[in-house]
């Protein structure tokens, strides 16, 4: 009998390391509740009844009946062309500064785009600012190339720029190199929030002042309410320094995997130079871009914000009724969640309370690199449950503090 023992944590790189492999620490973000008929607030995801089945499996089949054998093979590059350049047709809403398709990049949803900005730009030690809180999932990835985390604290406006510039300044006396800043300026995950104008224009001109790249995420930017969100950074840039990330995980459903990167000629031939996934389905590039060409996007789109609006509203009204003692929050303009801030209890004591009332979201904590910085909150998302169901709510959110308190 051969020896078969072989030891997986001796060959771990350090990145692996630092998201925890290797370790038997259990996922903060599993919370178990033996409650018969919990509501699930805990993940960022489209209402299932939102995701438009029907259509999609109609453009799906189209592209497969089509016989076009290249459909089905391997797409490297830049993605297909026609998606790209819908992309860059600013009626369709994606981008405010059309410039060609060969300034977009198509990738495995924007987590794909991030994991591509990283193996492009980031070396073990760059500084890369991002907001504190501010969305795991993408901040992670940084850390596994090494990247080395600074969290600008993030108010009403945004991020603050004199923070951001004092950062830089002790920076340069350290020879610290600051990369990157990773910024999610619309609707933020998890706060809800959108950085005003001024900031977004301080920003991008500190940026292309220090040589710094910023990495826009506008994953939730189509997902607007009323009114559309403030010019973004890349437009404001002309598109200089700056690289923005959009997605079709929200607004049409997760499972597509499809996602863009827009940048300079400079940065997207970068970008592609130093690809190695061999892209992403092709087939279903083209039968987004059919979606979005036969103006069904655009219909299921303006529905996807009427419905995210009521949803909003039901989960708001809820919690002011029955929780307006225990918790405070500021309403966001579309997105997904909503950022309360929790009085008088421990926000991590909550959710366990809450899971017991058949409530599931994450503490605030989770999406803090620096756990000291939380200051008690909770993320609530109003994505995937009817406005009737988060009507239920506050009440069992009530009676969740209530025992603690009791
Ligand atoms: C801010 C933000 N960026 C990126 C992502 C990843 O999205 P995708 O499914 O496109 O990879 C998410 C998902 O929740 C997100 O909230």
């Amino acid at each position: 009998m051969p020896d078969t023992h072989f030891d997986i944590l001796k060959i771990l790189s350090t990145g692996a390391k630092a998201l925890g492999a290797g370790t038997e620490s259990e996922s903060r973000w599993e919370i178990p509740t033996i409650h018969p008929d919990p509501i699930d607030l805990a993940v960022g995801m489209p209402v299932p009844e939102g995701i438009p089945m029907d259509s999609m499996a109609d453009h799906i089949s189209q592209v497969l009946c089509s016989g076009r054998y290249s459909e089905m093979e391997y797409e490297y590059g830049r993605g297909k062309a026609d998606l790209r350049e819908l992309l860059n047709d600013s009626i369709h809403g994606f981008t405010s500064l059309p410039q060609t398709p060969d300034n977009f990049i198509l990738f495995n949803g924007s987590s794909g785009c991030m994991e591509s900005f990283c193996a492009t730009f980031i070396d073990p030690g760059d500084i890369v600012l991002v907001e504190g809180p501010s969305f795991s999932g993408t901040v992670e990835t940084i850390l596994k190339y090494q990247g080395r985390i600074i969290e600008i604290p993030l108010s009403e406006e945004g991020i603050s720029v004199e923070v951001i510039e004092n950062i830089v300044q002790n920076s340069l006396k350290n020879r610290d190199v600051v990369k990157a800043i990773y910024t999610i300026d619309d609707f933020h995950n998890p706060t809800g929030l959108t950085m005003s104008e001024s900031n977004r224009r301080a920003i991008g001109q500190l940026a292309l002042d220090n040589g710094i790249m910023i990495l826009e995420d506008s994953t939730y930017s189509g997902l607007f309410f009323d009114e559309s969100p403030p010019p973004d950074i890349y437009a404001l840039n002309e598109g200089e320094g700056v690289m923005r990330m959009g997605t079709f995980s929200k607004t049409i459903a997760t499972g597509l995997r499809l996602g863009w990167l827009q940048g300079s000629d400079g940065a997207i031939d970068a970008i592609r130079k130093s690809r190695s996934d061999m892209g992403n389905a092709p087939f279903i590039q083209t039968a987004v871009a059919s979606f979005i060409e036969s103006s069904e996007y655009s219909r299921h789109v303006k529905k996807m914000r009427s419905l995210y609006k009521s949803q909003c509203r039901a989960l708001a009204d809820s919690l002011l009724r029955h929780c307006s003692d225990y918790l405070e929050f500021i309403e966001p303009k579309g997105g997904f969640f909503l950022w309360p801030k929790i009085k008088n209890v421990d926000s991590e004591l909550l959710t366990k309370s809450a899971a017991e009332e058949g409530l599931i979201f994450p503490d605030g904590s989770l999406f803090y690199q620096d756990r000291s910085l939380h200051q008690n909150h909770i993320r609530l998302a109003f994505s995937g449950n009817s406005p009737k169901r988060l009507d239920e709510v506050g009440l069992r959110l009530r009676r969740a503090f209530e025992k603690l308190l009791d």
